[in-house]
């Protein structure tokens, strides 16, 4: 880069690293153009389509012009069922005007970093983590303090830890439940725990809830912001249709907020992005109020696979996993390898075929993520392929 080139770039940008991972995402990609039988682990988003009654209404909106502006922060029907569906499935109490709708849960947790996060200012979370938090943290000027949860503690935060993270800087906590990278999934009396340091401290949680439905073995989805009556001045939760209605293109999510958060959400939107687009509120709509029983059918199939991703790296020696409670990603442990997450996904690509990402993305240098949003066939043959490989390097 020239000299002229990096100083025309605001300094907030540059602040924001570039992704490790890219370079190995376009070598995957170039390598299946090339024709070659690469299997993938590397997928972001569920593999199946968005079931059918959710397109349906969006055409139907569509062809019958609802092509305008709405409300910058949501149309009130969609607000009106959102909060309807928290108070019923999640027992936390919005009113509509409380609730924001974006474009994605990315866009949301954004706006409100935005709107909270002062110069310096600290927001906690745990590592491995959500690869877009610190970068989102460092564009609104704060300062990323990161827990370590290692595999032996289950991915999650203790209490003791969260209470000396907190410092009279911390703006925020990020919490992520299901959580993307490790299908770590926190318990009622893991959060209330936290949840009372937060409301001991006064500080405010972000909870990231986006993998809520897609939780296995019967366990509940609990949120924070229910716990504790003190939680309701304090706790932001973010959701959206991406991952439970396989609508990641359809750009939207959501941030219910206490009251000045929620209008200086709205403030902010009004004068960025405007309204989520109009006919994809729609079919927002239809999949929170219908959408209940394609959930139910995704989830399955993702539990199955779950199930049998463990069952084969049960059978691999050296890589040591955790076991999803929830979401659709495997974070395997590759410190016996002697090798960085970035090298073993390298050569893993290179030698045998199978793409996945390296675990550094996520804070975490001793392991990779694959996710099970993968065929059976593919999840059986790229297993098969890791462990031959693995097999030829000891
Ligand atoms: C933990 C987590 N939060 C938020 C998001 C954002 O989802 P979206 O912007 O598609 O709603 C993702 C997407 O990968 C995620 O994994």
């Amino acid at each position: 880069m020239s000299q002229t080139t990096t100083m025309r770039l605001a300094n907030r940008i540059q602040k924001v690293q570039p992704s490790l991972t890219l370079a190995i995402a376009a070598k995957a990609k170039q390598m299946k153009q090339q024709g070659i039988d690469l299997v993938s682990f590397s997928a972001g988003e569920p593999d199946f389509d968005t079931p059918e009654p959710i397109k349906q209404k969006a055409i139907e909106s569509l062809k019958s012009g609802f092509t305008k502006y709405t409300p910058a922060s949501g149309t009130p029907e969609l607000k009106a069922a959102i909060a309807q569906k928290l108070a019923q499935e999640n027992g936390l109490n919005y009113q509509p005007e409380q609730i924001i709708v974006s474009c994605g849960a990315k866009h949301s947790i954004y706006n409100v970093l935005q709107v909270l996060v002062n110069e310096g200012d600290e927001v906690i979370f745990g590592s491995p983590y959500w690869l877009s938090y610190p970068e989102m943290v460092t564009l609104a000027g704060g300062r990323s303090v990161v827990i370590e949860t290692p595999l032996e503690s289950g991915y999650k935060i203790k209490p003791e830890q969260l209470e000396s993270a907190i410092t009279p800087k911390t703006k925020l906590i990020i919490l992520n439940s299901p959580s993307n990278p490790t299908g770590a999934v926190y318990n009622r009396d893991e959060l209330k725990a936290l949840a009372a340091i937060a409301v001991k401290k006064n500080v405010c949680v972000l909870s990231d809830e986006i993998y809520e439905k897609l939780i296995f073995d019967g366990a509940d989805h609990v949120s924070i912001g229910a716990l504790m009556p003190e939680m309701k001045d304090l706790a932001i939760t973010v959701n959206g249709a991406s991952k439970a209605y396989s609508m990641t293109g359809w750009r939207l999510g959501y941030a219910a907020c206490p009251a000045d958060i929620a209008k200086a959400v709205s403030s902010l939107q009004s004068h960025s992005t405007s309204n989520p687009t109009s006919f994809a509120q729609v079919g927002f709509l239809e999949a929170i109020q219908h959408g209940e029983s394609a959930v139910q059918k995704m989830k399955a199939e993702f539990e199955k696979r779950r199930n049998l991703m463990v069952e084969l790296f049960s059978q691999i020696k050296g890589v040591k996993y955790f076991k999803p409670a929830g979401a659709f990603y495997l974070f395997l442990d590759i410190s016996e390898f002697k090798l960085t997450s970035v090298e073993f996904a390298d050569k893993l690509l290179d030698e045998a075929k199978v793409a996945l990402v390296p675990g550094i993305a996520f804070g975490d240098d001793h392991a990779v993520r694959l996710s099970f949003a993968a065929s059976e066939k593919n999840i059986r043959e790229g297993i098969r392929r890791i462990g031959e490989w693995l097999k030829s390097r000891a």
